[in-house]
Formats: C-alpha cells, sequence, structure tokens
C-alpha cells in the first residue's frame, strides 16, 4: 500500500551529477577565490585565473605534463614545486639531465608566463 516514493533514484544520474559538482568545485580552485568580491581590484586581462587554464593546456601542449604529469605531480619527471619565474625559465632553457631544452622559438615567453602561473597554482609548496 504504500508508494515508496523516491526511492528509486538513478545512480547513474548521481553519479553525473556528482562528476558535474567535482569538474565545478576543481574549476574554482583553478580559479582561486571564487567567492563573489565585487569590490575587488579590476582583474587584468594577464589575471592569473585566465592563465592557469591557459597554462594547463600549454603545459600539456609541450609535453610537459607527459614526464610531469598533467597537474605536474610528478610522473617519469619530478613533480614541480612553485619554482620562481627566473628559475623556471632556467631549467627550460638549459634542459638539465633527462629535460628536454625549450628554445625560445619551440617554448615563446609568455607561455613560459603562463606556465609558470599554472605552477604557482598546482605545484607543491617547498
Ligand atoms: C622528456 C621528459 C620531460 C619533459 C617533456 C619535460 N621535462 Fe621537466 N624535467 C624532466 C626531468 C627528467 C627533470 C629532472 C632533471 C634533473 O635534474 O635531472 C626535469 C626537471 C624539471 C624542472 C626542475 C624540477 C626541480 O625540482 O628542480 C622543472 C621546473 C621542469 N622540469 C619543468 C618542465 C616544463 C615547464 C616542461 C615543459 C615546457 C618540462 N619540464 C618538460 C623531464 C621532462
Amino acid at each position: 500500500m504504500d508508494g515508496k516514493g523516491g526511492g528509486a533514484g538513478a545512480p547513474a544520474l548521481r553519479r553525473i551529477v556528482f562528476g558535474a559538482l567535482l569538474a565545478a568545485g576543481l574549476l574554482a580552485a583553478a580559479c582561486g577565490s571564487g567567492s563573489g568580491v565585487r569590490d575587488a581590484p579590476t582583474p587584468t586581462p594577464t589575471t592569473p585565473s585566465v592563465n592557469v587554464v591557459i597554462g594547463a593546456f600549454v603545459f600539456d601542449t609541450h609535453g610537459c605534463a607527459a614526464c610531469h604529469g598533467n597537474r605536474a605531480q610528478g610522473s617519469v619527471a619530478p613533480r614541480l614545486g612553485k619554482i620562481d619565474r627566473k628559475g623556471l625559465e632556467r631549467i627550460v632553457r638549459t634542459g638539465p639531465g633527462m629535460m628536454p631544452t625549450y628554445s625560445e622559438e619551440t617554448l615563446p615567453d609568455d607561455q613560459l608566463e603562463q606556465i609558470y602561473l599554472f605552477l604557482q597554482v598546482v605545484g607543491e609548496d617547498r
């Protein structure tokens, strides 16, 4: 007699919703605070949140992700830290050890900058 209401929630749907929430969470994390601070200083076009997304793309496109992991978490190459801009440039341009060398033609400075900003977010604290 009692129609069990609502018990039939499709697990597949819940998984999709959970996945979407997770993705949104990751995006929010990548974009910094996410809280709507309206009186914050006007973001410039080079605001880190935008570059982090581009940085992740550049990191992947240039093969960094293949060796260091797509979040720089380490793979066949070491996990990367929040390296400073000069240090990053020196390593990328000189390629120590097994690390390939990237010339300015292969990896222009603006893309290096985007990788730098990406690493400030995903890089391990040291
Ligand atoms: C073929 C694999 C490979 C690729 C591709 C690669 N790396 Fe590396 N990378 C390494 C290895 C191996 C090391 C460790 C070098 C050593 O000191 O022996 C390293 C070291 C580094 C370091 C220094 C880490 C530390 O803790 O000192 C940074 C920063 C770095 N890589 C950034 C990058 C970036 C940015 C890219 C893409 C533009 C990239 N790597 C592409 C293999 C790679």
